[in-house]
């Protein structure tokens, strides 16, 4: 599929899907976008044109000119080579959409979900060929922020994933492809790990909501722009790497908190992996380019202040 050649669907125009809408129209693909809400098309012509010029670089009139409008799923779907599906996170709604995407699309149009959680063998089960539905998951905005989350169900062919990650790959997007399903994906299923205790820690009165939001920043916030919680702890745990830091520390505040320790199996194959992809003798590479990162995020907090409450 030549990206300058490709046309898309862009099926519910809300917070996501101008989003998508305006990031493909600026990559120069023509977009169909399609909504069922009457009158839609003047306030999402208009958002999307607002998002496009925050595209570093972007033609906005260009872009523009790639889109056209419908309310008609049948219309917006016919000859596209991608659907990228925005509507409600309602499974119900979902599902008849992609049984009209595989009865009105071409048979080689790649179906794909914005979906935040729901697994495709949910979002396909009014459609013949189940295995045609995909996720692609952008982080919000998806205009601007690079990871597309993608997943195929357990029954999609290996090749049907890898030309949707080419897809976006050709389009500018860092893919990231799960080996297999699961509810929220990983990106959501981090993140409300996160908000729930978040949450349970407000709730219970141990902190309140600013000085939680302001550690978090602070630490975490710092931290995790900059390196993921696996370097995090290969780097974290001296000599041992990850996993002395699992042993030393992660083990007794689990078991403090509640939580089941992580089995030696598992630790095994964390150990494995961190090795693999972190070297112990690439530690100080590493660490230097951790600090110069989290320096920089900070430095951007520092010349970025949050407003005053009043
Ligand atoms: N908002 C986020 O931060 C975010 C991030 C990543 C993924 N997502 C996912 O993207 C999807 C859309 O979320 P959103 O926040 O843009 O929702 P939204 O409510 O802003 O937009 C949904 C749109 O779908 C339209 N719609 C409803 N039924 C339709 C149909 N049958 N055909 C065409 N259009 C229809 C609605 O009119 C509405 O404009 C959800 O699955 C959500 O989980 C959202």
């Amino acid at each position: 599929m030549n990206k300058k050649e490709s046309k898309v669907a862009v099926v519910g125009a809300g917070v996501i899907g101008c989003s998508w809408a305006a990031y493909y129209a600026v990559h120069g693909l023509q977009v169909n976008v399609c909504d069922i809400q009457e009158g839609y098309q003047e306030h999402a012509r208009e958002r999307i044109s607002v998002l496009a010029a925050e595209i570093p670089n972007a033609d906005v009139k260009m872009a523009v000119k790639q889109l056209s409008f419908f309310t008609s799923v049948e219309e917006a779907v016919a000859g596209v080579d991608l659907i990228q599906e925005n509507g409600p996170e309602r499974k119900a709604i979902k599902q008849q959409m992609f049984a009209d995407f595989e009865r009105y699309a071409p048979e080689d149009a790649l179906l794909v979900s914005s979906s935040s959680g729901i697994v495709p063998e949910d979002l396909s089960v009014r459609m013949k060929t189940p295995e045609r539905a995909l996720i692609g998951h952008p982080v919000n905005p998806a205009h601007l922020l690079p990871v597309v989350e993608i997943c195929g169900g357990k029954d999609s062919p290996k090749a049907l994933v890898e030309q949707l990650e080419n897809f976006y790959r050709d389009c500018g997007r860092v893919t990231a492809t799960l080996n297999k399903p699961i509810e929220g994906f990983v990106t959501n299923r981090l993140q409300t790990a996160l908000v729930r205790e978040a949450i349970h820690l407000v709730g219970k009165g141990v902190v309140n909501v600013h000085d939680l939001d302001q550690l978090f920043m602070a630490s975490l916030g710092v931290r995790w722009a900059s390196i993921g919680p696996f370097l995090t702890g290969q780097l974290g745990g001296g000599t041992g790497g990850f996993r002395g830091i699992a042993e030393k520390i992660l083990t007794p505040l689990f078991t403090s908190m509640g939580y089941e320790p992580v089995s030696g199996e598992t630790l095994d194959m964390l150990e494995q992996q961190t090795t693999e992809y972190y070297p112990m003798d690439k530690m100080k590479e590493f660490a230097k380019v951790r600090d110069e990162r989290q320096k920089a995020v900070l430095d951007i907090q520092k010349n970025h202040p949050l407003p005053n409450k009043t």
